[in-house]
């Protein structure tokens, strides 16, 4: 942790600021040491580099969603290689967008995403994780002056209310109460702040709701990740073939797109085509490992942003099976 984050912290408890106990120190990062908030005396350990800021009660499934996702990420912690997703996800804002601007990346995974921010010219980039995963980003992103990375919940946030971009990709689906996850965020907006989400759709995914959520239900996000991924590999082999050897060729000429119409999840499996198997290795094993998976109408969405009082809304639908969405507050 570099001491420059402790401005931007405050206690999830009484949002009081931190004084820090540094135990030991590399460079400009504190490796292990203590936050201690001034007023109601709780403390949070700074481990292996990173403030651990955990409280609050576990809800159903939140252990399961730990572990999982550190699994997840631990595994795959290179498939972010370029930033194409990431560009897309939080459309239609772009790089230039983040010149300057105090960046947090809630639900940050690999934190890969923190990286692309920290190019793009933002002026600190703070992402944080529930899960283990934070490891990971902690080391891609070591070497980045302007990248912090935190272990932490989103129902129970420990910032100041100072952001100018909060963007949230694929987390609010995997929580117990989204909109509650949705509204912590947007209340860390600055005036005129932005906030970015992505989202699973309800519409256009009748065929993953039917047949692969209940799989993942019921079985796979109960099972051992290592004997999922184990599992994942032959599905995703299947899904990498159909993608390169069918929908690709398919869309590449104007007769025979009309073909992809019929076809299930055409859009989105088009789109991913461009990547390669580890990419579509991970979004198999992702889709059968989350405990909780939730799907949203592009209603649902609206709904979250007026409550939240954000204007200038943008929702656009992603590959026919997403939503993403942006707005402004004031
Ligand atoms: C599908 S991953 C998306 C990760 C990253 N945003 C990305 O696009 O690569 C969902 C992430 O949400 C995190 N998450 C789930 N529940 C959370 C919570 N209550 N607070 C913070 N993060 C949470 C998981 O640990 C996981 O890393």
């Amino acid at each position: 942790m570099k001491i420059k984050l402790l401005k931007y912290l405050v206690c999830p408890e009484c949002k009081s600021h931190f004084e820090i106990t540094v135990q030991k120190r590399e460079g400009e990062e504190v490796m292990e040491g203590e936050l201690l908030c001034n007023s109601c005396d709780k403390t949070f350990p700074i481990r292996r580099g990173i403030p651990r800021i955990l409280m609050g009660q576990d809800y159903h499934l939140k252990k399961e969603t730990q572990k999982n996702f550190a699994f997840s990420w631990k595994k795959f912690s290179s498939i972010y290689e370029d930033e194409r997703d990431f560009l897309d996800w939080i459309y239609p804002k772009n790089k230039e967008f983040f010149k300057n601007k105090i960046v947090l990346d809630a639900g940050c995974g690999t934190g890969k995403h923190a990286s692309f921010a920290s190019q793009f010219g933002a002026k600190e980039v703070i992402a944080f994780d529930l899960s283990d995963s934070v490891e990971v980003a902690f080391d891609i992103n070591r070497q980045l002056d302007n990248v912090h990375i935190i272990q932490t919940d989103i129902y129970y946030l420990p910032f100041k209310e100072d952001f100018d971009y909060v963007y949230c990709i694929g987390v609010l689906q995997h929580l117990p109460d989204p909109e509650k996850g949705f509204y912590n965020l947007s209340k860390l907006l600055r005036k005129k702040g932005w906030i970015s989400i992505w989202v699973y759709g309800y519409e256009g995914t009748t065929f993953v709701r039917k047949f692969i959520d209940p799989i993942r239900k019921h079985l796979t996000s109960k099972m051992p990740p290592s004997l999922v991924l184990a599992l994942s590999f032959f599905p995703a082999t299947i899904f990498y073939l159909l993608a390169k050897g069918l929908y690709k060729p398919l869309s590449k000429f104007k007769p025979t797109t009309k073909i992809l119409k019929f076809m299930p999840m055409s859009s989105y499996i088009v789109y991913i085509s461009q990547f390669n198997f580890l990419h579509i290795f991970n979004s198999v094993f992702d889709q059968l490992i989350a405990p909780i998976t939730k799907y949203f109408c592009k209603e649902d969405i609206e709904e979250w942003f007026k409550k939240a009082n954000l204007k200038n809304i943008k929702i656009s639908n992603r590959n026919n099976m997403s939503w993403r969405a942006t707005g402004q507050n004031f």
